[in-house]
């Protein structure tokens, strides 16, 4: 193991943790589905037409699906545990650090100073705060058109979730009486959030194989200020009209964009996670609303007398048109719907389409992918006349995963068209929504979310359904409705090209058994009490990884076989009830978040990697990444926790599961991908340091991280590049 050490290097997050919810095996043969004709094959991504040949091949995979050969091992050095203010990764594996936040993306943007002095404006031309989740996009290596092959020239997409507004302005956010009186310090803040698109051309060296490239065309911030397209079957809805777009179809910007997604022709999905927090409501609002409209509200957390995060809406902008500010405000304040910001909540809670090769792109909110708290869209294997479905995950206590199921089937000539937000117009603007309900004996069901059936109706006893639209925009009620099962905060999905099989991390519970929190289930079934100092912790402490197989493997089936992948845990607690995949000091981690599969197209295709956000055992640990060898789903068997029966895989080893890599203090671990190739894995660093007191602004020595500029500096989140030192593929 090595440690880098920091100087090697040239309001506080939420944590997610919000509950409003108060609400057959398949055998061998049928994994091959009889309606599958032979014909049809799986297809990669952009570009993968050349790939596209008939045969029958590939059913159940990509035809370049490669598996871990036979008894492979994991055969890095495991990183231990640490509390250092560091990046450790195994021997034999090197460090670059990418667009760390306030990075200039443009030549004519001043350079990043680290005093918070930027300017509120520059911040629509700098890396943005909080990197979360990612894609890399392939470039020509003339850089003039796609080229998702490409390992060496690309395009990163990166999301910036949220920010650690301390840090981000010269003294700490400025506040008097409880208003903003520094406008440019929110204008920064809003610009600090959404995505960065930046160009990624090859580096100085083997050790350092990726550099940025400042000067490219393709550099683009797209924050919480820019422009967007309501598309799908909620644009127009009368519930979605503002005073910004009187028609119901365009809003401002997006927020708090968790994990992500990707499309066959070349696209980015940024998901609209923690956004009703940033909205207020007054304290009389309910007066001015329907029982519906309150309904809707508070089971989407924005309950009137909301404050809404940072104060933004506080701001009293000198031109009483800059309607920048008051949009946050989601009080009754005018004659009509067009007259203020009711419904601006209804424009957030979405997936976002971003085209990063074309700068000049508008992004589009793809509606019928449903409204909720988005942890991320993962897609299913792409198979040439099948539909296209998308795994979805609602990250709060008790709420629910979700499937997208396009009503279009995929032909791969879409897939190098160069009117790629017209391509998603086609498959993600019209399809079925399905949310999952797991049941005590090892299966489940998709249940679909479709008006007018499963009493998604005016007649519903929990919200008055009015139209398909309706049920989109309130997924939630929906799928309270229907009898979903309620899940430990689902984060990230991963599909294993090679079987099909979905993991999900559920990466904790503090709810779960206790007090009116939901009771144990099979698919969620620990509640236990764990120590951190003298703290004590209770519910689902460590979370747990689920995984399911689709009946048939076919993933628009509305049936499917599950077990839990492993459980969280500390390597001392307790076998039969804690730690029941066995891990020991080399692989026990706790809040499984960020989950990946390496890319297909290059042998690290079967490995799992597992990243953590976690807040219990960071008494021990930094947050960490680890790799899996997976397994499959009915590997190990039933078990019972304290009465509770539910089904488990085979035990964790160290062989197959270890750690590769802990961050530095108060990051989490998130946003993972790599080159085509799997020579550079991408690692996302997110708000080291957070959890700095705003009043230590200013006294360096106090900052709990100076990540990744060392000395006395400020910290920031950025990108990781790792390669290994042969340049192999890493991890293996
Ligand atoms: Fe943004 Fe659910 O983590
Ligand atoms: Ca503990
Ligand atoms: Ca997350």
């Amino acid at each position: 193991m090595k440690h880098f050490e920091i100087s090697e290097h040239a309001a506080h997050r939420h944590d997610d943790d919000i509950c409003t919810n108060e609400s057959n095996n398949p055998t061998l043969q049928s994994m091959v589905d009889a309606r599958l004709s032979r014909r049809e094959v799986l297809v990669g991504g952009l570009g993968a037409a050349a790939a596209f040949t008939a045969g029958g091949a590939g059913l159940l995979a990509s035809p370049e699906a490669k598996a871990l050969p036979a008894g492979f091992t994991l055969s890095f050095n495991p990183v231990a545990k640490s509390l250092a203010d560091a990046v450790s990764v195994p021997a034999g594996y090197s460090v670059t650090v990418l667009t760390p936040t306030g990075e200039a993306l443009t030549p004519s943007t001043p350079a990043y100073v680290g005093d918070g002095s930027e300017s509120g404006d520059s911040y629509a031309f700098r890396s943005g705060d909080h990197h979360d989740g990612m894609y890399y996009f392939g470039l020509s290596s003339d850089g003039s058109r796609p080229d998702p092959r490409n390992s060496r020239r690309g395009l990163l997409c990166v999301n910036h979730e949220n920010i650690t507004q301390p840090f981000l302005h010269a003294n700490g956010a400025t506040v008097v009486g409880g208003v903003r009186t520094v406008a440019d310090e929110v204008i920064k803040e809003m610009n600090a959030h959404g995505v960065s698109i930046t160009e990624l051309v090859p580096g100085p060296s083997r050790a350092v194989p990726v550099a940025f490239n400042r000067n490219s065309r393709f550099n683009r911030r797209i924050t919480s200020l820019t422009d967007m397209v309501l598309s799908g079957p909620v644009a127009g809805d009368p519930q979605l009209v503002t005073r910004y777009s009187p028609n119901g179809t365009r809003t401002r910007g997006t927020v708090n964009n968790c994990a992500n997604g990707f499309t066959p022709w070349g696209t980015y999905l940024t998901c609209e996670e923690n956004w009703a927090f940033y909205f207020r409501r007054s304290g009389t609002d309910n007066a001015s609303r329907t029982p519906a409209e309150v309904t809707a509200l508070n089971r989407y957390g924005l309950t009137q007398g909301a404050a809404g995060n940072y104060g933004w809406t506080t701001v009293i902008p000198q031109d009483p048109n800059d309607t920048r500010f008051s949009r946050w405000d989601a009080t009754v304040t005018g004659a009509t719907a067009a007259d203020d910001f009711r419904n601006a909540p209804n424009t957030f809670g979405w997936i976002v389409e971003i085209d990063p090769y074309d700068p000049t792109s508008t992004p589009r909110k793809r509606t019928a992918m449903a409204r909720f708290f988005h942890e991320g869209a993962w897609p299913a294997n792409f198979v040439a006349g099948r539909p296209l479905v998308y795994y979805m995950g609602c990250d709060s206590r008790g709420e629910y995963i979700y499937k997208f199921v396009s009503t279009a089937v995929l032909d791969p000539r879409d897939l190098t068209r160069s009117d790629r937000l017209a391509v998603g117009d086609k498959y993600l603007d019209s399809g079925t929504l399905y949310v999952a309900r797991f049941d005590a004996t090892g299966t489940g069901s998709w249940i679909p979310l479709v008006f007018g059936s499963n009493g998604l109706d005016p007649n519903n006893a929990i919200y008055p359904f009015s139209s398909q639209a309706d049920v989109l925009l309130h997924a939630r009620l929906a799928a309270d409705s229907v009898g979903a099962t309620k899940m430990d905060r689902p984060e990230w999905a991963a599909v294993n090209r090679v079987n099909g099989e979905v993991y999900f991390t559920l990466t904790n519970n503090s709810a779960r058994g206790v007090g009116a929190g939901p009771v144990v289930d099979a698919a969620n079934p620990r509640s236990y009490s764990d120590q951190k100092g003298a703290v004590t912790q209770r519910g689902n402490v460590n979370g747990h990884i689920i995984r399911f197989r689709e009946t048939g493997n076919n993933a628009a089936a509305t049936s499917f076989r599950w077990d839990i992948f492993g459980f969280g845990a500390e390597a001392g607690s307790d076998p039969a009830t804690v730690n029941l995949s066995g891990l020991t000091d080399v692989n026990d981690f706790s809040s499984p978040d960020g989950l990946w599969f390496g890319r297909e197209t290059n042998d690290s295709n079967g490995l799992l990697w597992i990243q953590t956000d976690d807040g219990a055992y960071t008494d021990v640990s930094n947050c960490m990444l680890l790799a899996a060898v997976p397994g499959k789903v009915g590997d190990g068997g039933a078990v019972t926790i304290n009465g509770q029966q539910t089904f488990v895989g085979a035990k964790a080893s160290e062989s197959r599961l270890r750690r590769f890599l802990v961050g530095p203090k108060g990051c989490e671990i998130t946003g993972l991908d790599s080159t085509p190739d799997g020579r550079v894995l991408f690692v996302n660093i997110q708000h080291p340091g957070e959890n700095t007191p705003a009043a230590q602004i200013g006294n360096p020595a106090a900052y709990e991280s100076h990540f990744p500029d060392g000395g006395l500096s400020r910290p920031r989140s950025a990108t990781l590049a790792i390669v290994r030192d042969d340049f192999g593929i890493v991890g293996l």
